[in-house]
């Protein structure tokens, strides 16, 4: 299905841009667009690029969530916005008095339209992540001729994949950088077993091709994922530092900066786990931050936004996987050709 075993993983809120997918594409890997965050129109402008030069890729989904935040979880959100007001007041920031309806169309990240819009004009692939697609989409893009892929981080939640008819998995250690895409409780929490070691369990649940993603930073690391059983590798953070990726030059300064030494999963920045470099934000607001997605994203982002344009990378989101310390600036291309040469 994979006809490399590398592909670049879809990085949302900016760090994918259609020069990123093409450059890799172009240098070997089978590339992924970023839907997340966007509307249709500015979707169908981000895949503009990639549908005029002819080529096969993948784009990526946010599932929204089935349900809104507890009462409890509300009272924590209102505790966090004070907590954060503080924060906030350092960079001349406010943290917005949010309260989101269900069908308010952040919550539902644009969902529906983005489908009408894959199936109108469909695209090689389609993966979703934070949830599962409901059956009746996924044979609705299988129809249009597109290939659906989950992401799990589990064997139950391959298993619950499986069910969904899709045709791939996307099996993400919590090594990854960024968002988790766990959606069953308890899954993607820091575990023991390495991805190789979550690759083989899966491979032994269920017979689907499957993509290993997570801390990779080696070719070695890919071909201990292709031993373990999956067909191909996916990498994000590898990808975040070069010159097409089009995260914030803070963000890719701090992955080369020895003043970051660890990476921690943390609901801080947006209310779901994600995995980022531990900084001043992270260490401050881990604790208190509730169970609220995409509540305490809209809550952050005046604050992220004001730290960014201060230059101040303490209350940035820095997403990283575990092996960002190899992740290397210079062109995409050189990038994918060194982890494809090491094959
Ligand atoms: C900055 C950033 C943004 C990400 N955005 C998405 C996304 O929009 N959708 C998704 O499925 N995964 C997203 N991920 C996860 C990646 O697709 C991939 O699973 C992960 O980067 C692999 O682990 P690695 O970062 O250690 O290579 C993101 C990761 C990063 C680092």
């Amino acid at each position: 299905m994979f006809i490399t075993p590398l592909i670049a993983a879809p990085m949302a809120g900016g760090t994918t841009t259609a020069e990123l997918a093409l450059a890799t594409h172009g240098a070997g890997a089978f590339a992924f667009a970023a839907g997340g965050y966007k509307s249709a129109g500015q979707l169908a402008t981000h895949l503009a690029p990639l549908r005029a030069a002819g080529i096969d890729f993948g784009v990526n989904l946010f599932v929204p969530r089935t349900s809104p935040p507890t009462a409890s979880e509300s009272a924590a959100l209102a505790a966090y916005r004070t907590e954060l007001s503080e924060t906030a007041g350092r960079y001349g920031a406010e943290v917005p008095d949010l309260v989101l309806a269900e069908d308010d169309p952040r919550v539902q990240d644009y969902w529906a339209e983005k489908l009408d819009l894959l199936l109108a004009d469909p695209v090689a692939m389609v993966s979703f992540t934070f949830g599962l697609a409901p059956v009746r989409i996924v044979a609705q893009l299988q129809k249009a001729g597109t290939q659906v892929v989950a992401s799990v981080t589990s064997v139950a939640e391959a298993r619950a994949a499986v069910e969904t008819g899709v045709d791939a998995l996307l099996v993400q250690h919590s090594s990854a950088g960024g968002h988790t895409a766990a959606f069953l409780p308890g899954a993607g929490a820091a575990d023991t077993a390495t991805l190789p070691e979550l690759v083989a369990a899966v491979r032994a649940a269920v017979t689907l091709p499957l993509v290993g993603a997570g801390g990779i930073a080696s070719a070695a690391d890919v071909k201990a994922v292709l031993a373990a059983g999956a067909e191909a590798a996916a990498i994000g953070t590898a990808l975040i530092r070069t010159a097409e990726s089009g995260a914030r030059p803070l963000h890719k300064d701090a992955l080369a900066d020895p003043l970051y030494t660890r990476t921690a999963m943390t609901r801080a920045f947006t209310g779901k786990p994600a995995r980022a470099l531990v900084n001043e934000f992270v260490r401050d607001h881990s604790e208190s931050a509730p169970h609220a997605y995409p509540e305490v994203h809209f809550l952050t982002a005046p604050l992220r936004a004001a730290a960014s344009a201060a230059q101040d990378p303490r209350a940035l989101n820095l997403w990283a996987g575990s092996g960002w310390k190899s992740a290397q600036s210079g062109p995409a291309a050189d990038v994918i050709k060194e982890f494809l040469q090491g094959l």
